[in-house]
């Protein structure tokens, strides 16, 4: 896709791999519009230069004020990119059921219902593609992150059935739908671990050029290593992600 004039809409775009997505589409000539939530980083972004729409997006309420933030604008691209997770030990503790809702609102609820609510404009584009941003543990789960886990491959298995579904559903060809899988990435999410991480602006660098090249799937960094084994094996991937 060429990405010049084109309106893109991501989530969580305030900061992050979000944040760094949002620059480089920037760079190439696109209008970027960015949800967030936290009043520092929506500032930060909007003394930038970018629009932002606050959207508190672990329920229902945050789509809606998503929708009414875009008013009348066209979207070509949208970028389904925030997220959360958590980890969790059952033999130490039960989980929060309500920390698992917000979760399960934020990484499948929210993206859902913005591919459904915005699919008729998107139609109507001559080109259009949305990005579904899940995670490497969405082929094969850690240990310790298992509603993370569960929600990232919920949205791989979404992602792929609405793939098959898009082709020819623009006015010029297809809605592209392009799942990104991110390795280890250096952001506040994962500000606790000590292992290697790649930094957001190469991650977000890989995502970019996927979409330029209407990739289906880009898997980043490390992820591509961990693709390639899933291929051959699922079980020695799952076997290898059990003990990452
Ligand atoms: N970092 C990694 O290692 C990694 C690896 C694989 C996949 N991913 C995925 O990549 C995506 C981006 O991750 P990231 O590491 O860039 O995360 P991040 O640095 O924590 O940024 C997340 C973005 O989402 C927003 N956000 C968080 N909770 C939200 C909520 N409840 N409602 C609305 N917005 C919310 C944040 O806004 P505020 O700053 O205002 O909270 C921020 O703009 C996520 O889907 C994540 O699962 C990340």
């Amino acid at each position: 896709m060429k990405l010049a004039g084109k309106t893109a809409l991501i989530t969580g775009g305030t900061d992050g791999i979000g944040l760094r997505l949002a620059r480089q589409l920037r760079a190439k000539g696109a209008h970027v519009i960015l949800t967030g939530r936290t009043p520092g980083r929506i500032s930060a972004a909007q003394g930038e230069g970018f629009e932002v729409i606050t959207a508190e997006l672990t329920g229902p309420d945050g789509v809606d004020a998503v929708l009414a933030g875009l008013g009348a604008r066209q979207l070509d691209i949208l970028i389904n990119n925030a997220g959360m997770g958590t980890t969790h030990d059952f033999r130490e503790a039960l989980p929060d059921p309500a920390a698992d809702e917000r979760i399960l609102w934020l990484n499948i609820h929210a993206p859902i219902r913005l591919i459904v609510l915005l699919m008729p404009m998107l139609r109507a584009r001559p080109e259009a593609m949305i990005v579904n941003v899940t995670s490497g543990l969405a082929l094969a789960p850690s240990t310790a992150a298992a509603i993370y886990c569960a929600t990232k491959a919920a949205m791989r298995s979404y992602t792929q059935s609405l793939r098959a579904q898009m082709k020819g559903q623009t006015k010029g060809g297809r809605i592209h739908v392009l799942e990104a899988l991110p390795p280890v990435v250096d952001t506040a999410m994962t500000a606790h671990m000590t292992k290697a991480k790649m930094t957001p602006e190469a991650c977000a660098a890989q995502i970019i050029a996927g979409m330029e090249r209407n990739e289906s799937q880009v898997n980043v960094g490390m992820v591509k290593l961990l693709a390639a084994v899933h291929a051959v094996s699922p079980a020695i991937a799952r076997r290898f992600m059990l003990n990452f």
